[in-house]
Order: C-alpha cells, then structure tokens, then sequence
C-alpha cells in the first residue's frame, strides 16, 4: 500500500510542476491550473490509504465544509476582490501548516530534536503567514483602514515580538509544557499582526505573494517533521513559486522588498511640480479622432478594472477595427492591483492574446501611433517616473507621451496608487474624457458606430 500511495505523491508532484509550468502562459494557465487541481485531489485521496489513518468521519465532515464554503465564495468572487480571496485562501494554508505543527508539539517526540526544529520553524512561519493573511484580506476588503497603522518604536517593537517568538520556540526543544506552546503560537501569530498593519492597502498584493511563499515554507517544514513527500513537494514548489513571484512584483513597481515591508508607503504624498492645464474633450470630438486614426494603443489600469469596462473596450476595439483602424493593447507588468489583472480581465472580454503586447515590446510603438487610449490606468503611464526624487522614479512606464495623441479616460483628478501628479495628463497633445470607464466607452462606441 505504501508504494502505491507514493506513486500517487509522484504522480501529484509532476502534475503540480507540469501546471506551473502551462500557467506561465496565458493560452495555457486555464489547464495548468486545472492539472494543479486533479493534482490536490490525487494526494487528498492517496492520504486517506494510510493505513495508520483514524478520524475519517471527522476529516470527510472537514473536507466537506470545506469545499462548499470554496467553492460558493469562487464562484460569487469579482475579479476585482481576487487579490483578498487568495489571501484567505492563503493564510488558510498557513493555518493549517501552523495546526500540524500543534499536533506535533503537542505530541512531543523531542527523541528527534532536527524534526522538532523543523515543526516549530514551520509552526512559526505558517503562524505569521495566518494572521498576516487575515490583516492583509480585512484590508483589501474594507473591513479595515488600508492606510498604514504607525506607531513609535514600531519596528523595534516587532523585531522583540519576533525575536520572543524564536526564543520560545527554541526553548520548547528543552521544556515542551502546553503553556509554553501557547505562548509561542501566540506570539507568532501576534508578530504576523504587527507586521502586516504598517503596510498599506495597495502594498498589499506583493505582501500576500510573500505570505504565500511563507505557506509554501511552513507546509514545506511540516512535510519533513511528519514525512510526508507530497507536502514536502507542494511546500518548495508554492515556497519558491511565491518567492519568485514577490520579488518580480517587487521590481516592475521599483520597490525592494524591504521598502515594502517597512511599510508606511502612501503616507506621505509627493506633491510634484506639474505645469499646463487639463483639457477635456468631448465625446464627438474624441469619436472623430479615434475613427480617422489608423494607429491606437488602448493602455488599461486599475480604473478599468474598477469599472468593470474590459467589455466596452473589446467593444470599442471591434467598432474601431471594422473601421480600418490598427489596435493594440499595452500591458503594464504592474496595472491594476495583482500580478496579470489586465490579461485575466481582457481574456474574460474576448481579447486575443495577441492583441496584447508586454512593455518591452510595445514602447518603441508609441511614437508611430495616432492616439493611445488610457483607460483608468496612472502610475503605469507617470513620466515622472523618469525623474530622480520621485517616489516613481525608476519604474519602467509605458511610454503614452510619445504617442502623437492621447486620450485619458477617468472620473474627476483622482492620483493614482502611489499618490503622485500626472504631467502626461497636463501635456500638450493629451486630453481627457471625464467619466466613468464603462460609462464613457460605452458612450464612446455609440458616437463612433454615428460617424
Ligand atoms: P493607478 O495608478 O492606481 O490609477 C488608477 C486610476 O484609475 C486613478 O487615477 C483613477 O482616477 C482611475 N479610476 C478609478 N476608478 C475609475 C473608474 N470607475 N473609471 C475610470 N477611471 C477610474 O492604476 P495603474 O496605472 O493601473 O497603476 C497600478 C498601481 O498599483 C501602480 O502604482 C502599481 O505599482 C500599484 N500596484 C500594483 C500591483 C500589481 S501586482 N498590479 C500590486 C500592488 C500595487 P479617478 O479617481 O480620477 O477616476
């Protein structure tokens, strides 16, 4: 039996890493994530065969509640509250890496001191990662304030809370008394708190990737103390997967990690200089230059998102080619507020793959183009990134200014995630269509389809 419940392990693990790898691409993430899944269900399966196994009535009750409570809340999620549902998810996962290691503690086979180790650091890492998660999602989903919580010697402060955390774990290797077990999830999860409130809401994706490798480490950990092959797999693949991930997000905003994680970013605004005057223009006049054009670039951010007009852009971009017109879609590595959010979004609407085109490939396009549309997008498209002292400086932009025209769509004068004044929006050659993304694009396709 154990040989057959460890080809199944094998078999899960290649599946794990095959769906990876087929998410690396838009045309094949759809299965690579659908590989991952039968992959969860092999070794949820194959773990029930140990012949060791009690509490079955208890587990399927668990499994069961489980995937109800998931499956609804996938099924009724906006595309928009995504980045808090993989935090929940997330620090679930941590949670439940950190409750094996309970078990283990608790169970106390100090004989094998390596493995102990090995459960607490895993017990302290998915602890963080929990209460982190659960900070992270209450932020994004407004149940609390997404501006950073400050407070004086708060770094010193974290780093005791930290550093008491890892005493008393290291201590439980000598004295494993309950209370003393208390004690150390108590303040590992304290720390997982404190951590994450400095950080704030927009911060928030690039923190739940790096709880996510967190999880990955902790499961990762608790695979060897319980030697368990498949979680050992799935812990390094999410760990290193998560890592990756963290620090590519972390560089397109130009950020370190550190900088992130120190927290306090958005408190304080860079006013930033900006001459010229906005000027708006109207919805035929507009109309008119888009459906003369034969070159356009569409450049969608998070404001598109917000409005939920991925659909009257494909619509517009339908209008526009029948009409003749080139049109292309510039995907910003870090538009919107995770990590693929305007792919994910365009494919729901139809949009060809090919149609989108990354920034490298797309910048040397802007000067030979008649208008670039930006639909809700800002920091993505701030010139002031290429000016030292802002606090943009250094993020590669997609590079709308060299367009021969630009129209941006938005509501009003709202800035953009990192709170810096928009020159491209002030220059010469740019005007703005004032409303709200879907709204306008819609109004916008009637006046085109009349012309
Ligand atoms: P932002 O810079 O956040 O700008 C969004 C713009 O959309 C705002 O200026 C807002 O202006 C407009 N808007 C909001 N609601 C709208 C609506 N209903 N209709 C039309 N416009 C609307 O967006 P971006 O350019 O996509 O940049 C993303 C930012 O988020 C970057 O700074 C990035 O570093 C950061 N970030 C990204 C990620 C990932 S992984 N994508 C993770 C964390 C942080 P009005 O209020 O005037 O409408």
């Amino acid at each position: 039996m154990e040989n057959l419940i460890q080809a199944a392990y094998f078999l899960t693990a290649l599946l794990f890493i095959l769906g990876l790898k087929r998410m690396s691409s838009p045309g094949s993430a759809r299965s690579g994530i659908l590989w991952a899944g039968w992959a969860m269900l092999l070794a949820t399966l194959a773990t029930f065969l140990w012949p060791e196994m009690q509490n079955f009535a208890l587990m399927v009750i668990a499994l069961a509640i489980g995937t109800v409570v998931a499956w609804v809340a996938a099924k009724r999620v906006a595309m928009t509250d995504m980045p808090q549902m993989v935090a929940i998810y997330n620090g679930m996962g941590g949670g439940a890496a950190a409750a094996i290691a309970a078990v283990e503690l608790l169970r106390g086979d100090f004989a094998n001191s390596g493995l102990m180790a090995l459960a607490g650091l895993g017990a302290l890492i998915g602890s963080i990662s929990f209460s982190g998660s659960l900070v992270a999602f209450a932020k994004l989903q407004g149940l609390m304030s997404t501006r950073p919580i400050l407070f004086p010697f708060q770094r010193i402060f974290n780093l005791l809370v930290l550093f008491a955390a890892a005493a008393v774990g290291g201590y439980l290797l000598r004295d494993d008394s309950t209370y003393l077990i208390g004690l150390f999830f108590l303040l590992a999860v304290a720390f997982g708190l404190l951590m994450t409130l400095p950080i704030g809401g927009g911060d928030m994706p690039v923190v739940i990737s790096l709880y996510n490798a967190f999880t990955g480490l902790a499961v990762g950990f608790e695979g060897f103390a319980i030697g368990n092959t498949a979680l050992i797999v799935a812990g390094t693949v999410v760990g290193a997967a998560g890592t990756l991930l963290t620090l590519l997000m972390a560089r397109a905003m130009n950020r370190s990690l550190a900088s992130v994680l120190m927290g306090g970013f958005g408190v304080e605004q860079a006013s930033g200089e900006v001459k010229g005057s906005l000027k708006p223009i109207d919805l035929e006049d507009a109309a008119v230059m888009l459906g003369y054009a034969s070159k356009v670039i569409f450049v969608p951010g998070y404001g598109m998102a917000l409005a939920q007009a991925q659909h009257k852009l494909r619509e517009l971009a339908d209008v526009l080619e029948s009409k003749g017109v080139e049109v292309r879609y510039a995907i910003h590595p870090v538009a919107g507020r995770m990590p693929g959010h305007m792919n994910v979004l365009l494919a729901e609407a139809g949009v060809a793959y090919e149609k989108l085109y990354d920034l490298e490939d797309i910048n040397p396009e802007f000067p030979n183009t008649d208008v670039s549309v930006v639909i809700g997008a800002n920091d993505v498209v701030n010139p002031a990134a290429r000016r030292k002292g802002s606090p943009l400086y250094g993020m590669p932009i997609l590079e709308v200014d060299q367009a021969k025209n630009a129209i941006v769509v938005k509501r009003g004068q709202g800035k953009g995630f990192a709170g810096v004044e928009n020159e491209l929006f002030y220059a010469d050659n740019t005007r703005m269509l004032y409303g709200d993304a879907q709204d306008a694009l819609g109004r916008l396709v009637q006046a085109l389809k009349k012309l």
